[in-house]
């Protein structure tokens, strides 16, 4: 299995410097790496998903603000490139909050900033940060992980999605680094394949044996007992714990709920949206319809019949057996359980 060049990289100066993403888009079947230089390359990258999941956009973001600001010719300049650099970013895709928290992370940084350097370390900060909170889900996680199971999981969490270890992939990593052995089986995620594209290939580089399936399998595999767990990622997670990830989850969480097997999201503290009530607020990202009418490359497109492509759906809060995050697991899900762990 080939070595993957970074997810995210800066290189060289603040000044000169351009961001390194590898482009997921050409995943298994090229290693491509894009150099970016400018926001509206970025934009482009976000929103095609050349680079994805939602820690790892909010990081790529953030450098993407001094990509903005950088050609500035006085204060005045900066203020207006900060704001408007912001904005373009934060649209780029709308359901991940993790993207507007780096971006006005980075604004406030900019406010106070002495220097474009400042700058480019509060991004290297950002991306530093990340790394320690995949660590640290994994930590909280990787007990829920037992001996001999059967793990379901669903899109793209790992190091792909995440400038660490991923979130619900770290704790599965974690798992097996403590000696752990488990089988995974990863759902294809149609319609751009994160699952069998993206999960099984990080998975797999690790020796850990994983299944794809279509996703339509999972629940009949979950009604016949041939599933222990289900692990996967969020978007974004409301105050009540209600929380948005790939499309799909939902059904997932129905099925897991309607035969008894436990249901984890696993999200780091920056993945929640404490101003929304629940989930009925999370924007949804509708994608072109087009990525629904092909496969593997070829149309699939009868004419007259047209498509629906949204990109995430919310599962309530209430079908999930806990939340792992970075600083533990918020267990039974509820708006109190949520203020108490992530809210101080
Ligand atoms: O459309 P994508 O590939 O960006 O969607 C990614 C997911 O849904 C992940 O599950 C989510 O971002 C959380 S994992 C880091």
């Amino acid at each position: 299995m080939m070595a993957l060049p970074p997810t995210i990289a800066w290189s060289g100066t603040a000044r000169d410097g351009h961001l390194e993403l590898l482009d997921q888009t050409c995943l298994p079947q090229r290693v491509e790496v894009l150099r970016i230089g400018d926001v509206e390359s970025l934009v482009a990258a976000i929103r095609r998903l050349s680079v994805r999941g939602a820690p790892a956009i909010g990081v790529a973001a953030a450098y993407g603000v001094v990509l903005g600001v950088r050609d500035a010719a006085n204060g005045d300049a900066f203020h207006e490139l900060l704001r408007s650099a912001g904005d373009a970013l934060i649209a780029a895709r709308p359901t991940a909050v993790n993207l507007p928290w780096a971006v006005r992370r980075m604004q406030a940084a900019g406010t106070h900033a002495a220097s474009l350097d400042a700058l480019l370390d509060e991004a290297r900060a950002i991306h530093e940060e990340d790394r320690a909170l995949c660590r640290a889900m994994g930590e909280a996680g990787a007990p829920l992980v037992r001996e001999g199971a059967t793990v379901l999981t669903h899109c793209n969490t790992g190091r792909l999605a995440t400038a660490g270890d991923g979130t619900a992939l770290a704790v599965l990593f974690e798992a097996w680094r403590r000696g752990t052995r488990f089988r995974v089986l990863a759902d294809e995620t149609r319609p751009l394949l994160q699952g069998a594209r993206l999960t099984a290939l990080e998975l797999a580089a690790e020796g850990i044996p994983v299944d794809v399936i279509a996703d339509g399998a999972a629940a009949g595999l979950i009604a016949r007992g041939e599933v222990d767990l289900v692990l996967v990622g969020a978007d974004r997670v409301a105050g009540n714990g209600d929380a948005a990830n790939k499309v799909g989850t939902y059904g997932l969480a129905l099925a897991c709920h309607a035969h008894g097997v436990p249901m984890y999201v696993v999200a780091p503290t920056t993945t929640f949206d404490l101003g929304l009530e629940d989930g009925s607020m999370i924007p949804i990202e509708e994608r072109d319809p087009a990525e629904v009418l092909t496969l593997g490359g070829s149309g699939i497109e009868i004419p007259e019949v047209g498509a629906r492509n949204p990109a995430f759906d919310v599962t309530p809060g209430c079908l999930l057996a806990g939340i792992v995050t970075d600083r533990g697991i918020i267990r039974p899900v509820d708006a109190d359980a949520v203020r108490s762990m992530i809210g101080g």
